[in-house]
């Protein structure tokens, strides 16, 4: 099936979104306002230059910059992945040492590894117990299924105390302090740098991002990086997505919010299913009687699509409801109401027994969350291979596994 026609095929389904853009499928905010093709343009005069704004750009990060007045900003168009691999270019050109705590997007490994770093991994409680002298901490909160780090401020003084540097991931946390109900910005943590995807959770286009760093030098050495990393090629349509959701995020009344969430809280007990609450009110994390993946499909097959499965639960992301928003929200009640029971059938899994005791030779990932499991040069083990097993049976991708099997699969053919 070609792309466009599959997508035109979800539309005509009236598929349900409870996954990233914020947008949820062009129902909440009313981004059409703002994206046409029409506005599809390049760098001509009057519309700037994103990695040396003076002009209309320059006005955009300023603008963006007041949501929180310390951080100077900057709209990226290719994703937090950028702003993260940049941001690790710009500290390893001083930093001996990169602290990972908890569970990092693979672009931290990634860019760790391509500036030949050296990092560990530790948690929040053990940073006390390293040494911090110039080191750079990455820190990932909200977490995707949306677990704040309690305490973060408190943490990211105690790190610049001992002159260690600090970058947030809250690449899901966008929409955080958006109104008093909800929790606290990650922009206050005071962190060296923050970045924030605005196309997860609010009303943006997939790819739109915002690097917000607390001081001019740290903004120059990281731009000297987005210069050449990111495309010369910057959509105005994603830009331009990013002015459309902070103005809604400037704006944004909760009550529609909160009294939805309610209603669906209430109603998915009804039909059986259990609700775990994150810190971050905007995320539910689902288990029926089957189990996670079961009731995943079960959704599915109703057209409901969600964030992701794993072990814990199925992940939502609920929609920010507003008046006059165009959510399916009765729809999706009565979607709910009539839900078939589903199963996960075994499809037979290829046999990952080849890699017991190998040396990883590519990174091996389940995607999502996109936690890599393996990483390039550790030896993989039986656990491992236990985890990824049972990711086989339930259907989760998992990238770099067939890589490397046929690696191993050729050299024993030798
Ligand atoms: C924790 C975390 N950080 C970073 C990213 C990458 O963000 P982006 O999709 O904006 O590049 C993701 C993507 O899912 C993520 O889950």
């Amino acid at each position: 099936m070609s792309l466009i026609i599959k997508l035109k095929d979800l539309e005509h389904k009236k598929a349900i979104s409870m996954h990233v853009p914020g947008h949820k499928n062009n129902t909440i905010g009313n981004l059409s306002d703002v994206i046409s093709p029409d506005y599809d343009l390049t760098e001509i005069p009057g519309l700037d230059d994103l990695h040396d704004p003076f002009e209309v750009l320059n006005d955009l990060n300023i603008y963006l910059g007041k949501k929180k007045g310390s951080y100077y900003a900057q709209a990226m168009v290719n994703g937090t992945t950028n702003g993260i691999i940049c941001s690790i270019y710009a500290f390893s050109e001083t930093v001996s040492h990169f602290y990972i705590v908890g569970e990092a997007h693979k672009s931290v490994y990634h860019a760790v590894s391509l500036v030949n770093g050296t990092s560990t991994l530790i948690s929040a409680d053990e940073l006390s117990e390293v040494s911090l002298e110039n080191s750079c901490v990455i820190f990932t909160s909200p977490s995707y299924s949306g677990t704040l780090i309690k305490n973060i401020e408190e943490k990211i003084e105690f790190i610049r105390q001992h002159n260690g540097f600090t970058i947030v991931d809250a690449a899901h946390g966008a929409h955080l302090s958006i109104t008093k109900n909800f929790p606290d910005s990650l922009l206050l943590s005071n962190a060296d740098v923050v970045i924030e995807s605005y196309h997860k959770m609010l009303p943006a286009l997939t790819m739109a991002s915002v690097l917000f760093t607390r001081n001019e030098d740290f903004h120059h050495r990281i731009m000297h990086y987005i210069n050449q990393f990111e495309t010369s090629s910057p959509s105005y349509l994603v830009l331009a997505s990013i002015e459309y959701a902070q103005e809604f995020y400037n704006t944004y009344d909760d009550r529609l919010f909160f009294g939805n969430r309610r209603i669906l809280m209430n109603h998915l007990k009804v039909c059986g299913i259990s609700v775990q609450k994150q810190d971050d009110p905007a995320k539910f994390i689902l288990n029926g009687s089957n189990g996670p993946y079961a009731l995943e499909r079960s959704f599915r097959e109703a057209e409901i699509y969600s964030e992701m499965v794993t072990d814990e639960g199925v992940l939502w992301c609920l929609p920010l409801w507003h008046v006059g928003d165009r959510y399916l929200f009765d729809e999706l009640l009565e979607r709910l109401s009539n839900l078939k029971e589903s199963s996960i059938e075994d499809k037979g899994n290829i046999d990952v027994g080849i890699l017991e005791g190998k040396v990883c030779i590519e990174n091996i990932v389940p995607y999502p969350p996109g936690v890599p499991l393996v990483l390039k040069g550790d030896v993989i083990s039986t656990s491992h291979l236990k985890r990824i097993q049972h990711y086989q049976v339930n259907h989760v991708k998992i990238e770099g596994i067939d890589y490397n099997i046929n690696y191993y699969m050729k050299r024993a053919e030798l």
